[in-house]
């Protein structure tokens, strides 16, 4: 293709995927299939590679990410990021009024927005592009995040409209959405792995992520709030707010413009609850003088505008009796003990639960028996025990003895060094652990057997039918036929009958079958190993190909697979190391589960390769790693797991392990890079690579 042809292919298709996007995320409409969205992206993606030069920084592909960044540029920023001062009562806000009225006389203005519980960051558009994403840093200088911030869809890559200045900075809250902070940190829990602490940290971690393609999936979300650069034409800061919204910008529409320090005070009083209702967590609303004009004449001190202050709200906060301490046993065995609290009234809901975290809490705390504990909510919805209201300490009342045994099995609770929470070891006999793992083991992401669900599996659990995965194999309408059992959900207390009748045996038993067509990487997923979550077991599908390599592989060959570390490769090598694990896999093949990954059709494109053996490491330029591999495979070569005497090629990216690269000159394997090997392969063809999700 020539590069006026790619030009204008590559500006056909933007414009095609722009607006499929726009329809897709404003008005929520798919005027086309996800395959048919992913095949204009793919070819937009395999242009871009070709032709690197043409590649746009507002171009949708940086939607899906794929840039991996080693260190962040440190950047100072054009106007210093400052903050703002606090305030924790209305007194405080009617003194700051009185401040500024003082400079500004009476004819004054303020406009009212909520603190937003995030991270600040600044994004500088020139002629309307974004340019540059820089966090706050220390507020003079910080770091250069444009390829993650590129990955938020909130945040737009190119604005449209008129009066657009050839240079401006926004600046606003990058957050996690309350709802994907709790969805991940459910699949953390799952796969036993540390769950993250707060959105907030959340956020920030995430935007400091090296692969934004790793960002892209985490859903971030970002308010506008602030306008800057020279010469604007706008008088006030609810105009700058209307213009940032017209061109594309999400302004949160929580914010009002308030003409009396009265209405101020009503905005506070509202949001004080209604905040909990917003999809981000806030600790407090933000006030600032609309006028420009104004907002100079005040000025600023060394920190902060003296034309803005924040009020802070205090946590929420009720005092309730603990009625018991509930402890719940997880899938990995993990004990988590769990407040049962008379029902209080806290911001809007009633808290009957909390979360006591674990043995360490409840001694930090100093929990008594039947003490009244202070809960509280902060800036984000879940409850918390902040401490005990010691005058209403019963007389005689004893410390809180933590459980020695498994609630469910009775085996004694083991605790491993380092780690916070206490362990039933009973793995194989305790019943909260097996239905634990049975479930993981239907739910959608893994094997979706739909018409499972927690209290079909608690009665087959009972009924004795099954104890193992690979026991759903061997169920038949006889055996399931007339099955019926009361279950009580032990927090509501209530009560319902599952009972197996014609059509729900019918339907278990089809999606028992259809679950032997799921994918091999969703069954590595689903054989619940500890930290294998669904990304790495698509990961080490990819790598290994098939269960049978994954199961022979030493602790260290499997750390040879991108992105797998060392506690991830040492839990597959233990899971496989159990007779039982192999049998059960065994079983799970005997019933026909996919045991590796469908082999892609891949086109030859000539023996070049023909015999050659390659291994990759690292990070590419122009290929993702399945797409070399796949290139090695269609010129004849072979690629293999492990640098050893045998091996051609040691195919070296950037960012790669320096053992394999020592180990690789010591055996004196040839270390190639990538323009070496294209070299090899002869000119790129015009097929695209890559891909990505929308
Ligand atoms: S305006 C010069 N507006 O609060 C002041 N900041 O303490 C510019 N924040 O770093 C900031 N919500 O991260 C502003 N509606 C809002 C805000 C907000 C949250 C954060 C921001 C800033 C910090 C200052």
């Amino acid at each position: 293709m020539s590069e006026t042809h790619a030009q204008e292919r590559i500006d056909a298709l933007t414009k095609q995927i722009n607006y499929y996007n726009y329809r897709y995320y404003q008005d929520s409409v798919s005027e086309i299939s996800d395959y048919e969205f992913d095949k204009l992206l793919e070819e937009l993606v395999g242009l871009e590679k070709q032709f690197p030069h043409l590649l746009r920084p507002d171009s949708p592909s940086q939607r899906v990410g794929g840039t991996v960044t080693k260190s962040f540029a440190s950047v100072r920023h054009r106007y210093p990021m400052l903050s703002l001062g606090n305030s924790y009562s209305e007194e405080e806000i009617r003194e700051f009024d009185a401040r500024v009225r003082k400079v500004t006389g009476d004819e004054l203005e303020y406009v009212c927005e909520q603190k937003f519980d995030g991270v600040a960051l600044s994004l500088t558009y020139e002629n309307g592009v974004l340019v540059r994403a820089v966090t706050r840093g220390d507020g003079v200088q910080g770091d250069d995040i444009t390829a993650n911030a590129r990955t938020i869809r909130t945040i737009p890559l190119r604005i449209h409209g008129d009066n657009i200045p050839a240079s401006f900075e926004v600046r606003g809250e990058v957050f996690m959405p309350l709802k994907v902070f709790e969805q991940i940190n459910a699949q953390r829990e799952d796969i036993g792995e540390q769950l993250m602490a707060n959105p907030r940290n959340a956020a920030s971690g995430t935007l400091k992520l090296q692969d934004s393609a790793e960002v892209a999936k985490r859903q971030l979300d970002c308010y506008i709030y602030y306008l800057l650069g020279e010469n604007l034409p706008y008088r006030t800061h609810s105009e700058s707010l209307k213009q940032l919204e017209q061109w594309g910008f999400q302004v949160s529409d929580t914010y009002r413009v308030c003409q009396t320090i009265d209405e101020v005070m009503d905005y506070i009083h509202r949001w004080d609850t209604e905040r909990f209702d917003l999809p981000l967590g806030t600790d407090g609303v933000v006030l600032k003088v609309n006028s420009y004009a104004q907002q100079e004449e005040l000025g600023f001190t060394a920190k902060s505008p003296r034309w803005a202050i924040a009020f802070k709200y205090k946590a929420a906060a009720a005092a309730t009796p603990l009625e018991t301490i509930i402890y719940q046993v997880g899938r990995t065995g993990a004990v988590t003990p769990v407040a049962k609290l008379k029902p209080v009234l806290l911001a809007g809901t009633t808290v009957k639960r909390a979360s006591l975290h674990n043995a360490n809490e409840i001694a930090r705390l100093g929990i008594h028996e039947g003490d009244t504990l202070f809960i509280e909510k902060g800036g984000e919805i879940i409850p918390k025990v902040t401490s005990v209201d010691l005058t209403k300490r019963l007389p005689g009342a004893k410390p809180i003895a933590y459980l020695t045994h498994c609630p469910a099995c009775h085996t004694a609770l083991v605790r491993t060094e380092g780690e916070a929470a206490f362990y039933c070891p009973n793995e194989l006999g305790c019943p909260p652990q097996i239905r634990g793992r049975l479930e993981h083991f239907i739910q959608r992401k893994a094997m979706n057997m739909e018409s499972l669900g927690e209290g079909k599996i608690e009665l087959l659990y009972d009924k004795g039918l099954v104890r193992s995965a690979a026991d759903f194999y061997q169920l038949t309408y006889e055996k399931l036929y007339g099955l019926e059992k009361v279950i009580e959900n032990a927090e509501t207390g209530e009560v319902r009958r599952v009972s197996f009748k014609e059509k729900t045996v019918e339907n278990i038993l089809a999606s028992i079958e259809k679950s032997k067509t799921v994918t091999f990487d969703r069954v590595l997923f689903a054989l619940g190993i500890r930290y294998v979550g669904a990304t790495v077991a698509a990961k080490l599908a990819a790598y290994f190909g098939n269960m049978a390599a994954i199961q022979e592989a030493t602790a260290e060959q499997l750390q040879q697979a991108p992105e797998i570390g060392g506690k991830i490769a040492e839990s597959i090598a233990k899971f496989f190391a159990e007779p039982r694990n192999i049998e059960f896999v065994q079983r799970l093949r005997e019933a026909g589960i996919q045991m590796e990954l469908e082999q892609k059709e891949l086109v030859k494109e000539g023996d070049s390769l023909a015999g050659k053996t390659f291994v990759i490491s690292g990070v590419f330029a122009n290929f993702e790693r399945d797409d070399l591999k796949d290139k090695i495979i269609a010129n004849g070569g072979k690629v293999l797991s492990g640098v050893s005497g045998k091996l051609d090629y040691l195919l070296a990216g950037e960012n790669m392990g320096p053992s394999k690269l020592e180990k690789a000159e010591k055996l004196g394997v040839k270390i190639i890079s990538e323009t070496d090997f294209l070299a090899m392969i002869g000119p790129l063809p015009a097929s695209p690579n890559g891909g990505g999700e929308r």
